[in-house]
């Protein structure tokens, strides 16, 4: 079923209701839906959303809702994850195209290579990659656990840590083990520029430094406190401080400033001369997007039975030991 085009000038362009917001309420109800939002969507998005949170807490929820319809906004990665624990659920992205520069730079092929030059390594991943890669994963990880499923391995077994080659170095610093890296990165997060930080906090002496993990290592080293999405956001609520710099995707500022206020949230400063840095696969998803996927029941996550199943138990074996 597909609504209704209007036509000006030869576009076609998708008719909207005036009320999204209530419109996209209504196609809850109607399609037994939950909408699952990431920090990092625009603050329609997660205003609207049913659950907000970083990647565990959504793969947490898609885990253990009983909705028919998941409606993910996020990216492909996170979309893929609520399938592979859904298979007879429809699962929904607004932008098919949202996708991960993380999650790219790590392609299956290179990746079986890299597997196949490193026997007997325990194949730790975090969870922005494709199923392919899940699939060829012993354990899969995020910014919230990676510590503390590493800590699990057993000392005598080598461990692979892919795609993310920062948040890589910083679990070889918290857990003191010696990790095989996948060179991996995230294009937002490798923005940040150490030396504008520094100037910031100059002029901010009062702010705390606090960063997500996917940083490099020269803005991890200014953090006052490094953590996931939602660590962060805690972190936010429960300290004393009145002022943040934020070393993460900006979009997590909207939660920051509902929790807090009265507090002020400063966003790090990039490289270039664009201080946004923002996600620009996170923001492929709109408000107007999520309301047409809802009405017409696409863009719709597939994934082929063998992938999914392998993709699976290492996605069950890290909600078991988070
Ligand atoms: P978390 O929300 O798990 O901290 O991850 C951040 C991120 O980069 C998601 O793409
Ligand atoms: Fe991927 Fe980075 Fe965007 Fe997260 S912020 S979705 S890791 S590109």
């Amino acid at each position: 079923m597909f609504i209704t085009q209007s036509k000006t000038a030869g576009i076609s362009r998708p008719f909207l209701p005036d009320d999204l917001f209530t419109a996209i309420e209504e196609l809850k109800q109607e399609l037994n839906a939950v909408i699952l939002a990431h920090y990092y969507q625009e603050p329609d998005i997660q205003d609207i959303a049913d659950y907000i949170g970083d990647s565990l807490g959504l793969s947490q929820q898609a885990a253990a809702t009983d909705a028919d319809v998941i409606v993910f906004a996020g990216v492909h990665f996170m979309a893929e994850t609520a399938k592979i624990l859904n298979p007879n659920k429809l699962v929904l992205l607004p932008d098919l195209d949202a996708g991960c520069s993380l999650a790219d730079s790590c392609p299956p092929d290179e990746f079986a290579a890299f597997k196949a030059a490193h026997p007997n390594h325990f194949v730790v991943s975090y969870i922005n990659c494709s199923a392919a890669i899940k699939a060829l994963s012993d354990i899969i990880c995020t910014s919230s656990n990676s510590v503390k499923i590493v800590n699990q391995i057993p000392e005598d077994r080598p461990i692979i840590f892919a795609p993310d080659k920062n948040l890589g170095r910083y679990v070889m610093e918290q857990t003191g083990r010696d990790l095989v890296l996948w060179e991996g990165a995230c294009l937002v997060h490798e923005l940040f520029s150490e030396k504008k930080i520094v100037q910031l906090k100059i002029e901010h002496p009062e702010a705390e430094i606090i960063a997500h993990p996917e940083c490099e290592p020269q803005v991890l080293r200014h953090a006052d406190y490094i953590g996931s999405t939602t660590a962060l956001l805690k972190y936010c609520q429960q300290s004393q401080s009145e002022a943040f710099i934020v070393a993460t995707e900006p979009g997590i500022i909207h939660q920051m400033q509902k929790d807090a206020p009265h507090k002020q949230f400063i966003p790090a400063p990039a490289l270039n001369n664009c201080a946004c840095n923002e996600c620009p696969h996170m923001r492929l998803n709109t408000l107007e997007k999520l309301y047409l996927a809802m009405k017409n029941r696409q863009p719709e996550i597939t994934l082929t039975e063998d992938t999914r199943v392998a993709a699976l138990k290492p996605i069950q074996r890290m909600l078991e030991m988070s």
